[in-house]
């Protein structure tokens, strides 16, 4: 597995899987053919009511702790409650593990974002969590997150894709050495991208899937990818992408496809009540 550094030196490996929204006896199968796959990496949230599925699947598979990399998050039901310590304890509890390695903020909801950072902060400090971030947030929310932050994101967890590549955001989060992570990297396989010419040319130019070719772009553009599947052909699909190299010419073609589509909610005209 190959890793990028983030900014207070844990190493995160370059693709994770996406367990959203993975259950029950699916996931837990998923975990398997994942880790012999290859994937030491998990994203899921409390949101996605997996964690349960998760940490039996990784409690009974005896892998050594620090071989793997657990990522959930602090749901916007678990900030407006406002216990920040029991949310974290909760999934401590239900994934089965005594520290998480990357604890993220999954909205930025304006009433509470900069309260629950700070909290967030304290149980970084006791080394509940190897590593906080943050999902979804754009420039001006961490703006106002420095305002008052001690500790700088180590992520930035947002919608990328070539539909959606958020250069400035990327490049803001690159000045402050946040690590950028893309989720939906597929675009949840919308039309607009896998009938993308650019990309059909790029796959057959390569030999490599589309999907292939757009995991190789975010690794090039130092960008972690999550893409959730639940087929085994696809696990091993999606983790082969480092016997190729894209040219610097066909990065800037798939730069250009840029749309500003989204698939998931903008975080600045989402309504955090239903999220
Ligand atoms: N922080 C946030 O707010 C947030 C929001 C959304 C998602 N996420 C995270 O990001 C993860 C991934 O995002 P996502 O699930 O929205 O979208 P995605 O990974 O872009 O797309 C997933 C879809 O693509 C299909 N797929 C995967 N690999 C494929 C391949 N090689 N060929 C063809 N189809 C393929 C999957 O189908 P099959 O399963 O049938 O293969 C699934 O339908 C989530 O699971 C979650 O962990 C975070």
């Amino acid at each position: 597995m190959k890793y990028f550094i983030l900014n207070n030196g844990i190493k995160m490996p370059v693709i994770g899987l996406g367990t959203f929204p993975m259950r029950r006896l699916e996931l837990f199968k998923v975990f398997f053919q994942a880790t012999s796959c290859g994937y030491t990496s998990f994203d899921t949230s409390s949101a996605y009511g997996n964690e349960r599925w998760l940490g039996l699947a990784q409690w009974i598979s005896r892998k050594q702790r620090e071989k793997l990399f657990f990522t959930t998050k602090l749901s916007n039901s678990q900030q407006r409650e406002g216990n920040i310590r029991k949310a974290l304890e909760d999934s401590l509890r239900l994934l089965k593990l005594d520290y998480i390695d990357l604890y993220l903020m999954h909205w930025p909801n304006p009433e509470t974002y900069l309260k629950s950072w700070k909290e967030m902060e304290k149980l970084y400090e006791e080394k509940l969590i190897r590593a906080i971030g943050v999902c979804n947030f754009h420039e001006h929310h961490l703006n106002k997150l420095f305002s008052v932050a001690n500790v700088i994101p180590a992520v930035n967890q947002i919608e990328l894709h070539p539909l959606l590549s958020q250069k400035p955001l990327v490049n803001f989060c690159k000045k402050y050495n946040i690590q950028i992570e893309a989720y939906s990297p597929l675009a949840r396989m919308n039309e607009k991208l896998i009938k993308n010419k650019t990309l059909i040319d790029l796959s057959k130019k390569y030999n490599k899937t589309i999907s292939q070719i757009i995991f190789r772009w975010n690794y090039q553009n130092n960008i972690i990818v999550i893409p959730k599947t639940s087929h085994k052909n696809r696990l091993i699909e999606n983790i082969d992408f480092f016997d190729f190299e894209i040219s610097s010419d066909d990065i800037k073609k798939i730069d250009l496809i840029n749309c500003d589509f989204r698939v998931r909610h903008n975080p600045d005209t989402c309504d955090f009540t239903k999220l």
